[in-house]
């Protein structure tokens, strides 16, 4: 089922939760892949009812970003959804969202949105602490679940939920691959065919970084250099950034002694691709 309206969101989950249910809520920008409906799974087994939403959120696109080409198709998504288990795709317009009198905005502050993407999309995590309080808000979820690919996404959320005092467990699960090891994301699909061949090397160059680590090299930087100039074999990528930070405070690290996070964030022609792993 759709629904369009945050009233009639409201009245249904209220209906549910007069029945003693437990409510899950998955938020996505649609599009679904795989990656999604692992979320979805995972949701409709620890839930009584489940909700997933499905907004492209204009707050948490850059001036020069993909928003207007965003790729969108509800119809696919709904039934991709249903099949997974939602019992719910939330669906809003912009204006349902963001009424033209709408001026708050809930941001997290220090480095922790500062690093990785908030040095080059320097008002992204703002546009997703916005939504997402919104979306809490709206569902009043027990728990909500959103990728590990999106490792600072998480970090930023569970630091919101903690400093905000709000009442939901936040439930990261594991990247969702292709056969080849590239992470899913709605924007592989804007890869060329020569882009698509190259952009395993996220991956790649990840695990040779994990690896070198499990034979002994424990200096941040060193790892940093391997899988860098792993990415550099590809001619058609450009880094954006590599990165090895504590996780989830994503402090700076220099000898590693506990877990971190490595991520990366590579170009290849307009399509910007991220991908992360957590070791140590
Ligand atoms: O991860 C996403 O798809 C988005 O950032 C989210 C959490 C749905 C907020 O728009």
């Amino acid at each position: 089922m759709i629904i369009t309206t945050i009233s009639e969101l409201r009245n249904y989950l209220h209906n549910q939760r007069l029945q003693g249910k437990t409510v899950g809520l998955v938020p996505t920008m649609g599009y679904l892949h795989d990656g999604h409906l692992s979320l979805i799974r995972a949701a409709r087994k620890e839930n009584n009812v489940v909700v997933v939403s499905d907004f492209v959120n204009p707050t948490q696109f850059g001036p020069n970003e993909d928003f207007a080409t965003y790729p969108r198709d509800i119809e696919r998504d709904a039934k991709l959804a249903t099949d997974a288990g939602a019992d719910v795709i939330f669906h809003p317009s912009v204006e349902e969202m963001y009424p033209t009198d709408s001026s708050t905005i809930v941001e997290v502050e220090g480095n922790i949105t500062k690093v990785l993407c908030g040095a080059s999309r320097p008002t992204h995590f703002k546009g997703v602490t916005t939504v997402v309080s919104m979306l809490f808000n709206i569902v009043q979820p027990d728990k909500a679940y959103f990728g590990q690919k999106d490792a600072q996404q998480a970090a930023v959320l569970m630091k919101m939920i903690n400093d905000l005092h709000m009442n939901i467990e936040l439930i990261t699960c594991p990247i969702v691959r292709e056969s080849d090891g590239l992470a899913m994301s709605s924007r592989n699909t804007y890869l060329s065919v020569e882009e698509r061949k190259q952009a395993v090397v996220l991956n790649q160059a990840l695990k040779a970084g994990k690896d070198a680590f499990e034979k002994g090299e424990k200096e941040a930087s060193k790892l940093v250099k391997i899988i860098s100039n792993k990415i550099n074999e590809m001619p058609l990528a450009e880094i954006d950034y590599v990165n090895i930070l504590d996780f989830p405070s994503l402090a700076p690290v220099s000898k590693i002694e506990k877990e971190v996070l490595a991520a990366v964030a590579v170009k290849f022609g307009k399509t910007r691709l991220i991908d992360n792993v957590i070791f140590g």
